[in-house]
């Protein structure tokens, strides 16, 4: 990942996977967590029924379905334009999702307007998303949570393949901040299950550069990965006492 200009949007990062290879990044979330493990620790950690959910970083809007069957309204947002087209074909049907263009450090929505605020794989990679972190805190309405979803890069084998790939990537610190922004860390274990042998390779093709992911194609016999996510979850504080 690296941090580039484009886009109207101050703090934008580059993101080859799914701007190059939408269609594959798109069968890479139909086979991701296909037990929905994922979804299932977030709404554990955080009832969206009846609420106001923000997904930053929507992408081409992949989880804005499954957050608009129990949500009062969903809210995508997107940088990048080919995205934000594409996100919006997606959810032309569903009447409380809409899709707009921004970024993390400058949601385009009012002071305390959201109940949850929703990132999964994007943007909020650990030291330098501080600037979203706020901008999270002033969406959300007093005991609204910001839940950010990524891949636990310290877990066999996938975890192995990041690190390799990603070596100024440093798992302990990047936990070490969140931790520090007041941030529950709870881990979970997937399973991603693909259709067949040339999906997965193209998978772990748009994910590693090319030594990388020949290696993890030779290591992965059959169509299954497993892989382990990071759910980090933020309160805003229900009330502040003002002296
Ligand atoms: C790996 S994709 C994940 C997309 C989507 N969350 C999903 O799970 O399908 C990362 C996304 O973050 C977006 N992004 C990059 N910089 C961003 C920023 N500053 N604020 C919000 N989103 C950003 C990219 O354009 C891209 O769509």
């Amino acid at each position: 990942m690296a941090v580039g200009n484009s886009g109207r949007d101050r703090g934008v990062i580059a993101s080859p996977n799914i701007w190059h290879w939408p269609a594959v990044y798109e069968e890479e979330n139909r086979a991701q967590d296909t037990r929905g493990a994922v979804y299932a620790a977030l709404r554990e950690s955080v009832d969206w029924t009846g609420r106001d959910v923000v997904d930053v970083g929507c992408g081409s809007g992949y989880h804005l379905p499954m957050f608009a069957r129990a949500a009062r309204t969903v809210t995508g947002v997107e940088p990048h334009p080919p995205l934000v087209a594409a996100a919006r074909r997606r959810v032309e049907d569903l009447s409380t999702v809409r899709v707009l263009r921004g970024s993390a450090a400058s949601l385009p929505l009012p002071d305390g307007s959201t109940d949850l605020v929703h990132a999964r794989t994007a943007y909020f990679f650990g030291p330098g998303c501080g600037a979203g972190i706020l901008e999270a805190m002033r969406v959300l309405r007093p005991g609204g949570a910001l839940a950010v979803v990524d891949l636990d890069a310290t877990a066999h084998p996938y975890g192995e393949w990041m690190r390799a790939d990603l070596p100024h990537y440093d798992p302990p610190a990047v936990e070490a901040f969140f931790r520090a922004q007041g941030f529950d860390l709870r881990r979970v274990d997937t399973e991603w299950a693909f259709p067949d042998r040339a999906a997965l390779e193209r998978v772990l093709g748009i994910e590693f550069g090319p030594e990388v992911a020949s290696r993890a194609i030779r290591e992965t016999p059959g169509t299954t990965l497993t892989v382990r996510y990071r759910l980090h979850v933020r309160r805003k504080p229900v009330g502040v006492e003002i002296r």
